[in-house]
């Protein structure tokens, strides 16, 4: 068992089960409906939790109806909130999404007026005693600060950051992070302004190794869908893990982030790099057969 702080959002997931993907301006019946709490990093604390490990969530939660139903469901998978930040304004971040069931894609619109965790409350946290610390890579110049004081509080403990999104300036989070989590979204974006070509940028193994060249010193593992994950360490050889075979795909919402979860878990393990990706498309594919995190493992 290891001890994990995870820094990242909390949201209010509403979804909507749809037979197919709707056209624009349609109007359609949803199948099914459910509420359920999601976030990125709350998504992988749950999964961490049931395999093994204590994690501790620092993450701001608005004082509203939702945000029970948040705390609730975090404190019922064992999620330590200590480190939680209570902010009078603003509401829960909320995520209404539409997942297809003929495909099991989820399409997501997210809305927040929350203001993200503050460096102030990361640095009431005690340090010691955790074993590994991953930062969702959003709310850039705090991470960073944030960042820099787990390198000179605790220095030898591994940082993970997920890299989702092109946001202004997110390359400031690679520096001094042992484990870049990056997704196909990701990979897509920032392929143009590195001069690769349109050719390239459905290839995770050039996006990787400019990564690679960039951060030596961190692993860099890109998880791509159905196509499972691609990953690179400091020998510079970019492995690749198939994605489990599935004969039907239920719900892929938070697929990644027990993915991460995964990643997180092997390197705790000291597994090598290519077992690391093995257990990970194993793990997120299992959950991309049932709906939620519930009894995952
Ligand atoms: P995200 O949820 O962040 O968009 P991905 O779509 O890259 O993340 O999925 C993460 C992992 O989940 C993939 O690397 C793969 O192992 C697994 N996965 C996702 N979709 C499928 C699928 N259709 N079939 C099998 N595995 C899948
Ligand atoms: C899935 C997820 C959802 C949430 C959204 C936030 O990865 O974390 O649970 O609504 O993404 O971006």
């Amino acid at each position: 068992m290891a001890r994990v702080l995870i820094v990242g959002i909390a949201t209010l997931d509403i979804i909507n089960t749809v037979d197919d993907y709707p056209e624009e301006d349609a109007k359609v019946r949803a199948s099914a409906q459910a509420i359920r709490r999601g976030g990125n990093a709350c998504n992988t604390a749950v999964v961490l939790q049931q395999l093994g490990h204590q994690c501790s969530w620092a993450g701001t939660l608005a004082d509203d109806a939702s945000s029970v139903i948040i705390r609730d469901d975090l404190t019922g998978y064992g999620v330590n909130m200590d480190a939680v930040q209570v902010v009078a304004s603003g509401h829960s971040p909320t995520s209404y999404i539409t997942l297809n069931q003929r495909t099991g894609s989820r399409t997501i619109v997210h809305y927040r007026d929350l203001p993200e965790y503050s460096l102030t409350a990361f640095q009431q946290i005690d340090l010691t005693g955790f074993d590994w610390l991953h930062f969702e890579g959003r709310n850039v110049t705090q991470t960073r600060a944030m960042l820099d004081i787990a390198q000179q509080q605790i220095p030898a403990v591994p940082r993970s950051v997920e890299i989702e999104k092109p946001r202004e300036a997110i390359e400031s989070l690679y520096e001094g992070t042992k484990l870049l989590l990056y997704s196909r979204n990701y990979a897509h974006n920032s392929a143009q302004p590195h001069g690769i070509t349109d050719n390239e940028m459905n290839d995770p193994v050039a996006f990787l190794q400019t990564q690679q060249q960039t951060i030596p010193t961190a692993e860099h593992i890109c998880s791509w869908a159905e196509r499972g994950a691609w990953g690179v360490g400091q020998q510079g050889r970019v492995l690749h893990s198939p994605a489990i075979d599935l004969p039907r795909v239920v719900d892929t919402l938070g697929a990644g982030d027990t993915f991460n979860a995964a990643i997180i878990h092997a390197k705790l393990a000291g597994l090598p790099l290519a077992d690391c990706l093995r257990d990970a498309c194993q793990l997120a594919g299992q959950k991309c057969t049932q709906r939620g995190f519930q009894k995952l493992c």
